[in-house]
């Protein structure tokens, strides 16, 4: 009968019998939870056959990149590869503002990128001894993500199109392998050992985390809020440009460093400062200035598929506000958004 603390050894030895001796898999990467301790698990299996990847959108929080880059070369021992690709999403996304198809240009941009190092990479193995094809795409997805992506019940029912769920096999890397990649997902797979009579693993963010414990992850970045694959894009309600990132960026940036001081963090499932790109009328000195306003969400959930707000206190809130306003130019205006899920969804789009 499967209980959580074999999942490891199982999970490795799956992998190791399903990849081979020879496949290289390679692993989109973002620094959250799930996607680390889906290339650990990769990372103890084949070693060095597992070529990690982070896409960097140019959307992603302060200091993102590099940290996770030292995080996991340090901890895990795996050899990160970060392609800057901030420009061409930016491009790609100009004039953009419906999020469907941010998420699908974002998505697509992906996979081109995916693509290209993939064929770096086979062109690299070439002539290494007894090393094959990018047969494998790992990607650590959860239940609740694919749950709300789906469109089974018709494309109507379809939430969100999580960027990260679907599509990718399908498209990614034709003609570039013998065979197109296959998708390896330790936390959502059937015909695997698993808790289901069907035989089919589901694991949920707790159990994603215990995992991680498990495997002598750090502690923070177990504890890490999610960060979704199209990052600060779909944190702006409007057109993406550099300005609006650089502005919810550091307004994320205060609003998740007071969370931190103030020994909250942990208590929120996932809090973040998206941007309403309307302007509102406000008061510098004695200057009227005409400025974007910032929404600040946090919510507590088990599964991300509810969510309730988090109570702050007034006084913590007013002084986010008032430091985001002082700090971050072109802020005029700062909310608190009281939406629990549902009705309201997480992210702001
Ligand atoms: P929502 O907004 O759907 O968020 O209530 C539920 C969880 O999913 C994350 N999320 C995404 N993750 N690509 C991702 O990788 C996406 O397009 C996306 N949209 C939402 C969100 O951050 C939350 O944890």
């Amino acid at each position: 009968n499967w209980v959580m603390g074999d999942f490891v050894q199982l999970e490795i030895a799956r992998i190791r019998e399903l990849v081979g001796d020879r496949a290289l898999v390679l692993g989109a990467v973002s620094g959250g939870v799930d996607s680390t301790v889906a290339a650990a698990l990769m990372r103890a299996a084949i070693g060095d056959r597992f070529k990690a990847i982070l896409i960097d959108t140019g959307c992603m929080r302060l200091n993102e990149c590099e940290e996770v880059k030292q995080t996991l070369g340090k901890h895990l021992e795996i050899n990160l590869t970060v392609v800057d690709a901030g420009e061409l999403f930016m491009s790609r996304l100009a004039g953009v503002s419906d999020p469907e198809k941010k998420r699908k240009i974002i998505g697509s941009t992906f996979i081109d990128l995916f693509e290209e190092e993939a064929i770096k990479i086979e062109k690299a193995a070439e002539n290494t001894p007894n090393t094959g094809k990018v047969e494998w795409f790992l990607q650590g997805t959860l239940y609740p993500d694919v749950i709300e992506s789906l469109s089974w019940r018709g494309p109507s029912a379809t939430i969100k199109t999580h960027h990260n769920v679907g599509g990718l096999p399908e498209r990614m890397m034709k003609g570039v392998s013998r065979s197109t990649p296959r998708m390896f997902n330790p936390f959502f797979c059937t015909n695997v050992h698993g808790p289901s009579s069907k035989g089919c693993v589901l694991l949920f963010k707790d159990e994603v985390r215990a995992i991680g414990r498990q495997l002598g992850i750090h502690e923070d970045l177990v504890n890490r809020h999610p960060f979704p694959g199209p990052g600060i894009a779909i944190r702006i309600l409007g057109d993406v440009t550099q300005e609006r990132v650089e502005i919810a960026r550091k307004a994320d940036h205060i609003f998740i460093s007071m969370i931190k001081e103030a020994g909250l963090y942990n208590q929120i499932s996932q809090a973040f400062a998206g941007l309403d790109t309307n302007r509102s009328v406000g008061v510098f000195g004695d200057q009227r200035v005409w400025g974007y306003i910032v929404i600040l969400r946090a919510v507590q959930t088990k599964d991300f598929m509810s969510a309730d707000i988090f109570d702050f206190d007034n006084a913590f809130l007013k002084n986010v506000s008032r430091t985001i306003c002082n700090q971050v130019d072109g802020v005029s205006r700062v909310v608190y958004d009281l939406t629990s899920k549902p009705p309201g969804t997480i992210e702001l789009e």
